[in-house]
């Protein structure tokens, strides 16, 4: 059976209303709910979170978080953590988003986070790119660091609960240079594959979906899907548009 394709949507500090985020998502759930090969996921602001989960209806449209605490003690003043999530029914968390590291998560923070959420029962959505594309390609071992530090010593009871989404900084927001290419994607998504084989075995390797992130829309996202590799997207800016959102996940459907 071919597997669906997964479409993220991180709305990470956005819309400033819940009355907002209730019509976006309204929107889109009822796009998802018509296409079967696509697996939506929408990851709202944590205030947003309970409301948005009484509108779920069905399995094609699911809910997931943008950040959670490793830890089990109470006594974190902010934080939220994953006993509260699981009461929610929520079941993707974004781990290591590049904004994430940016505030100061490194590696080994990282690699706490993924394994108590894969624990506590989550699919661990862990994104990993490099600030910069040098000539020397140490982009290249830099992205293989994060996937290692990350991802060792995680029990292949697990594996099936991870998805890896590949977003290259400079290509991600407001700020972006310019989106990855079809080729830029097509060669770190055969890499990370690599990477993932000599991690964890090939077979199971294989099977986890590798996502692209960084300035999808609805005019690229095509190509991606088609040459570049991927099986499905994490998607900042676009998916806060259900008009934009929902003609991705079109797309995302009707590709073999
Ligand atoms: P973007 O963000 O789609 O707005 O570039 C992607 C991301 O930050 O995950």
């Amino acid at each position: 059976m071919k597997k669906k394709k997964i479409i993220i949507g991180n709305w990470k500090m956005a819309p400033r209303t819940l009355k907002e985020a209730k019509k976006t998502f309204s929107a889109i759930k009822k796009t998802a709910a018509s296409l079967r090969n696509v697996q939506t996921v929408i990851c709202p602001p944590f205030i947003y979170v309970s409301d948005i989960l009484k509108l779920v209806s069905g399995h094609r449209t699911a809910v997931g978080v943008q950040n959670a605490s490793h830890e089990e003690v109470t006594a974190r003043t902010g934080e939220i953590s994953t006993e509260m999530l699981t009461a929610l029914h929520v079941q993707y968390i974004i781990v290591g988003h590049s904004e994430r590291r940016a505030m100061g998560e490194d590696n080994e923070l990282i690699r706490k986070k993924v394994h108590a959420f894969l624990k506590a029962g989550f699919v661990v959505v862990l994104c990993v790119g490099e600030i910069d594309r040098d000539k020397g390609g140490t982009y290249i071992s830099f992205i293989k660091e994060q996937l290692h530090v990350a991802l060792k010593g995680v029990h292949k009871k697990f594996l099936k609960n991870i998805v890896i989404a590949y977003e290259p900084i400079w290509a991600i927001g407001k700020n972006a240079k310019r989106p990855a290419s079809v080729e830029d994607s097509f060669e770190m998504h055969i890499f990370i594959k690599k990477v993932l084989a000599s991690l964890l075995g090939k077979d199971r390797a294989l099977r986890i979906p590798i996502l692209y992130g960084g300035s999808v829309n609805p005019e690229n996202a095509e190509g991606f899907l088609r040459d570049g590799g991927v099986d499905g997207f994490l998607i900042g800016r676009a998916s806060r548009d259900a008009e934009k959102f929902s003609a991705i996940l079109h797309t995302a459907n009707k590709i073999k």
